[in-house]
């Protein structure tokens, strides 16, 4: 499934994209679903060779392509990124911040660094993001799209950190819709569920393993990076012009079970707390 074979493939044709952490994976698909719809795309990531190999993909798609290394922890980077993204594809229409870091850990074996770290990736990231955006998305009257995780409103366990940073990212958004939506600025996120053949469950995935997965899936499958793609099109296009400040979940029913598979999963293939 691809959003183009739903929808036009002009649908936004003209409208430029910014993917923070837009290299690889979810954010990766992200970036190619509105490709697929003739947006133009600019991506930041840590990894120069990461970038220009999405970069040769979505250009293969059609789309003009923006790439810039920037860390999203660093401010000045992320308003380099957007700046030379408005010079090279114009003022940007919407804004995803999808970077993030993960790693399983107990609450006890996380040192503060690596608590800051991921809610420096996820969180400041994601500020960092729309705050650079703000000025380019009052322009076009745009929208900001997070990317945000079921730790956001559920406790998995080894995921205090990430929970925290994803809380704080949905609270974010709903802060961003609250006071930006006078400058016609939409403020959105999306709740991915497992997502197969990405980075995020091969770090959670592998530990809690295949088959609990599909067991705590109503729709009895993983998700692809398409399902979320094609959400972040809608939500962006003018099929979405009157959503903002919701949380869309995207996860084939998983927050519905709760977290107690994994939890019992994990805590099996978790060595012991020291
Ligand atoms: N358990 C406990 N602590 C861990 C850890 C683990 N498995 N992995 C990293 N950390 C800690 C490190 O020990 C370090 O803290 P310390 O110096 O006090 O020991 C801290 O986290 C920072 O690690 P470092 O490797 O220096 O950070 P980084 O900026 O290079 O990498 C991460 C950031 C840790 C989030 C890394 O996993 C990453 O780059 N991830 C990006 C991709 C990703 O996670 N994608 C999935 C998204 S869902």
């Amino acid at each position: 499934m691809n959003a183009s074979k739903y929808l036009p493939i002009t649908l936004l044709k003209g409208h430029t994209v910014f993917v923070t952490g837009g290299g690889s994976g979810i954010n990766l698909g992200i970036a190619k679903s509105f490709a697929s719809v003739g947006a133009d795309i600019a991506i930041c990531g840590r990894t120069a060779e990461r970038l220009e190999s999405a970069a040769a993909e979505l250009r293969h798609m059609g789309a003009r392509v923006s790439t810039s290394v920037a860390d999203v922890r660093d401010y000045a980077a992320v308003e380099t990124a957007l700046a030379k993204s408005r010079e090279e594809l114009g003022a940007v229409h919407t804004m995803v911040c999808g970077a993030a870091g993960n790693f399983v850990a107990r609450a006890e074996a996380i040192s503060a660094k690596g608590f800051r770290t991921v809610v420096e990736i996820d969180l400041l990231g994601a500020f960092h993001g729309a705050h650079a955006a703000f000025e380019q998305l009052k322009e076009t009257r745009g929208n900001l799209i997070f990317v945000s995780a079921g730790q956001a409103y559920l406790p998995f366990a080894f995921q205090a950190h990430v929970g925290a940073a994803k809380a704080g990212i949905d609270n974010l958004m709903r802060n961003l819709a609250l006071e930006w939506g006078r400058h016609g600025i939409r403020s959105n996120s999306i709740v991915p569920g497992p997502i197969e053949g990405t980075e995020g469950m091969k770090r959670l995935g592998g530990a809690a393993g295949e088959d609990t997965w599909k067991r705590m899936v109503p729709l009895g499958r993983y998700g692809t990076v398409d399902d979320i793609g094609g959400m972040a099109v809608v939500l962006a296009s003018p099929l979405g012009a009157y959503v903002t400040g919701a949380q869309i979940v995207v996860d084939g029913g998983i927050g519905l079970q709760g977290s107690g598979l994994f939890n019992q999963a994990m805590e099996q293939a978790m060595p012991a707390s020291p």
